[in-house]
């Protein structure tokens, strides 16, 4: 077992005393990598306090386990596989970071025969897929392509029907192209998805529609069973989890909608970060300085949740695909061990778009009785067209926001005080590039991962979400054993 008894000990002082005490403080909490300032001066850490998680660190053995992840060995122990999403990105095992290469060519002569209209004429791109499947792509879609009139791309991932009628309403099927996400190629909504797909092109006369589907899989037997040409079917490994695939052939949408020179640039950013992380001592290494961060709120602070705050719409899905990062990877109650890790793991993530969420929920982040770490994302140059004041209206709220959590402020009416003392880091990207975005998405990658060492835990399986699918599968076939509740509930809305 983990020693925290160091790291629970840890003198409390108020964040505004930390920094009288310490005029090194902002030097020592701040880091630059890979355009991305780095800001946890106004959290608790303190030099004592990194030093008890670099301990810690040592003693879970961060160092081996990182080397053995970059090496391909299979630290997802419970599915007997490697982990290797930075294989994708030319980090890794060599024969896994070749393997990744192929597949990118093969993805990429995809992407030049549409540019070529071997497909004839194409306008929009359907992609169908769910969770990690889905999410990551969305992200890049939205963050990056807003600029670009390459192609119409819908990401859809419900199988509530009205997110494909929708779309139907927009696209025409002669000009479409259908894309199927799923690396089991096996999950009920994304199937059922894409065959109302294809009724559609068929409904609507569309020669062929088999001929225009594109299938991103880890399980390619399973794509051309369905009906996919194999010189359609684009790869990954088995090594690439669901929910750190953007970087494998599930980030086609994106590398059709930006061009192959971005993507190629996304994944350029991301492996500097993944040199940073393997290469950087651990009090200057952001991925460790972030987990240490959340570490000491949720194991010495309590804290159930984190918020980030992305104060730039282009990142205004980071937080939803932030969720499935963080929840699903580290959302566990077992640790590498199989016994109950008995602690607490994963805080809920949850989060939005600032200044919005100043309006609607701010209110409990300075008053309430929650102590919720916040992350501030902002981007200085800015996006949008308009004059200036927008955007420097939309910065100096998302610091002033830092600073009033840390400062609070007295008053006589308890009811218009605010105690202060509430931690916030801040991320600060130059701009919002494919390369930046790329190394921001592999910092959190990296955090969550250090997260889980450091806590005993395996963040690369996601049993948790099996049961509820079989349990909507028994009850689509008319079985299983349900309570009265349940039971009820299907009769009521007719599905039994
Ligand atoms: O149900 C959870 C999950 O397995 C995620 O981990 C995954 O990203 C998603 O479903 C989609 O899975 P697939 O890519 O196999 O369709």
């Amino acid at each position: 077992m983990a020693d925290w008894s160091r790291i629970e000990a840890l003198p409390q002082e108020r964040l505004e005393a930390l920094f009288a005490a310490d005029a090194g403080r902002l030097a020592r909490l701040t880091l630059d990598v890979a355009g991305i300032h780095f800001d946890w001066s106004k959290t608790h850490l303190t030099a004592d306090a990194v030093a008890a998680f670099e301990a810690l660190a040592k003693e879970t053995d961060l160092a081996g386990r990182r080397e053995a992840m970059f090496a391909g060995a299979h630290i997802n122990s419970t599915e007997d596989r490697p982990v290797e999403h930075t294989a994708e990105r030319g980090e890794g095992r060599a024969e896994s970071v070749q393997a990744a290469a192929i597949q990118h060519a093969r993805m990429r002569a995809v992407i030049d025969a549409i540019e070529a209209e071997a497909f004839g004429p194409v306008r929009h791109i359907l992609h169908v897929g769910i969770g990690g499947s889905a999410l990551g792509p969305h992200l890049l879609v939205d963050a990056l392509g807003r600029d670009s009139d390459r192609y119409d791309v819908a990401i859809v991932s419900n199988v509530d029907g009205m997110a494909l009628d929708d779309v139907f309403e927009r696209f025409d099927p002669a000009t479409t192209l259908l894309v199927i996400a799923s690396k089991t190629f096996t999950t009920t909504e994304t199937m059922m998805n894409a065959t109302s797909v294809i009724d559609w092109m068929q409904g609507a006369g569309v020669d062929d529609p088999y001929g225009r589907v594109i299938a991103l899989t880890a399980a390619p037997d399973k794509a051309v069973e369905w009906g996919v040409d194999e010189t359609r079917v684009l790869g990954f490994g088995e090594g690439v989890g669901g929910r750190y695939s953007l970087w494998s052939s599930i980030g086609f949408p994106a590398a059709v909608k930006l061009g192959w020179d971005q993507f190629e640039e996304l994944l350029d950013g991301a492996a500097e970060m993944d040199r940073h992380f393997r290469l950087s001592a651990l009090h200057e290494n952001a991925p460790a300085l972030a987990a240490f961060a959340d570490l000491y709120y949720t194991q010495v602070r309590k804290a159930e949740t984190r918020a980030p705050f992305a104060y730039d719409e282009r990142l205004r899905l980071l937080p939803s695909y932030l969720q499935q990062l963080e929840m699903e990877s580290n959302g566990k109650s077992v640790g590498l061990d199989g016994q109950p890790v008995g602690r607490p793991t994963a805080p809920i993530t949850w989060g939005g778009v600032g200044t919005d969420a100043q309006h609607a929920v701010f209110q409990l982040l300075h008053q309430g009785t929650h102590l919720i770490p916040v992350e501030f994302l902002a981007v200085i140059e800015a996006g949008d067209t308009l004059p200036e004041e927008h955007h420097r209206q939309l910065l100096l709220n998302a610091f002033a926001q830092g600073a009033a959590l840390m400062k609070g402020k007295q008053a006589d009416d308890p009811a218009r005080s605010y105690p202060g003392d509430r931690p916030s880091s801040t991320l600060l990207l130059d701009r919002l590039d494919a390369r930046t975005l790329g190394a921001l998405i592999a910092f959190y990658e990296h955090r969550t991962f250090v997260n889980g060492v450091l806590l005993g835990i395996n963040s690369f399986d996601q049993f948790g979400v099996e049961l509820g699918k079989e349990m909507a599968k028994a009850a689509g076939q008319g079985g299983g054993d349900f309570d009265p509740s349940t039971t009820d509930l299907i009769a009521r809305a007719g599905l039994e």
